[in-house]
């Protein structure tokens, strides 16, 4: 499949991400002398930013294979223990959305973490005994969008503990280069930047646009993206000067409108607009204040004087 032919393999060909990479580098070659598993590591960071390509590719360097589940499927103590016993000598477990984790699947994890240790109650009543099964040592990956969800005594058993921050343009435009030489697009570089600077700092976003704009490209021209092209198939695709989409506009007017462009606190926003408060927190904000749309001020969110001039409203300082 496509998408699998354009994630990286090797933490060399990954894009961006230096701190994270930095000390990958590290940890990855430290374990590989020792002959050990890695130490369970936590990558959090708002979506697409490649949490589970990082997982993918420390799984390939360690030499080891990668099982991949989700909090929110692992519903009982049974499911987590079946995939545990399962596992060979260093594999890598690969837990999406670990945040979602039930309390008692929770429980189990800790002495499997910890000890490499499975304990289990066999039979029932006054004749039910505690057995302790011995694991193969094991990397955990768990991927969230905010190491703040996580319960702390589950994040306090992660040694590593890696953030992934938005990319910038320039990382987006070199990952959109090299997804269009894998694909065989035709693309150039000012239509590299163009993408870039309108995927919202996240690499999933940058790779759909592209894979949208090159049909534009072959259908409505000659297949090349220019910078040109590129800016006509993102109007084509209504995407704005800044990747905005609808929601994001509705967050702001409302800040702007509703509120007067007073600090408004999160919550409000939430009910005002009918979304999630964790969507906004984990999906919305983060990017609209690396654009500096946003700030954040103790007293709640306030929108900048760029995102007035961006919607076309005029700024009026607030005196309040
Ligand atoms: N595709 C998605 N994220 C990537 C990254 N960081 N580097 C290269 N290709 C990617």
């Amino acid at each position: 499949r496509l998408e699998t032919a354009l994630r990286p393999k090797f933490l060399s060909e990954y894009i961006g991400q230096d701190k994270a990479k930095e000390k990958l580098e590290i940890f990855i070659e430290a374990a590989r002398r020792r002959d050990e598993s890695l130490d369970h590591a936590l990558l959090s960071g708002p979506p697409g930013l490649g949490k589970t390509t990082l997982a993918n590719i420390i799984a390939n360097e360690m030499h080891v294979n990668m099982r991949v589940t989700s909090g929110p499927a692992i519903e009982r103590p049974g499911d987590l223990a079946s995939i545990l016993t399962n596992l060979d000598e260093n594999d890598v477990l690969f837990i999406d959305e670990i945040h979602r984790i039930p309390r008692t699947v929770e429980e189990i994890l800790y002495p499997a973490m910890e000890d490499f240790a499975l304990d289990i109650i066999v039979g029932k009543g006054p004749s039910a005994r505690s057995l302790r099964l011995d694991l193969n040592h094991f990397t955990l990956i768990g991927a969230t969008t905010r190491s703040g969800q996580l319960a702390s005594p589950l994040r306090d058993r992660f040694g590593v503990l890696l953030n992934l921050e938005l990319y910038d343009a320039d990382s987006l435009k070199t990952i959109l280069l090299r997804s269009a030489e894998i694909l065989n697009i035709p693309l150039s570089t000012s239509g590299a930047m163009e993408i870039a600077k309108r995927s919202r700092g996240t690499p999933r976003i940058a790779n759909r646009l592209l894979k949208r704009i090159r049909d534009f490209a072959e259908v409505k021209r000659n297949g090349l993206i220019d910078e040109d092209v590129a800016k006509e198939g993102l109007r084509l695709l209504d995407v704005d000067a800044y990747g905005l989409d609808d929601l994001d506009r509705k967050i702001l007017r409302t800040m702007i409108l509703d509120y007067e462009g007073r600090p408004v606190g999160i919550d409000t926003i939430a009910a005002t607009i009918g979304e999630e408060r964790i969507t906004i927190e984990d999906v919305y904000e983060p990017y609209l204040l690396q654009i500096n749309f946003i700030q954040r001020t103790p007293r709640g969110r306030m929108a900048t004087k760029r995102a007035y001039d961006h919607l076309g409203i005029p700024y009026r300082k607030d005196e309040s």
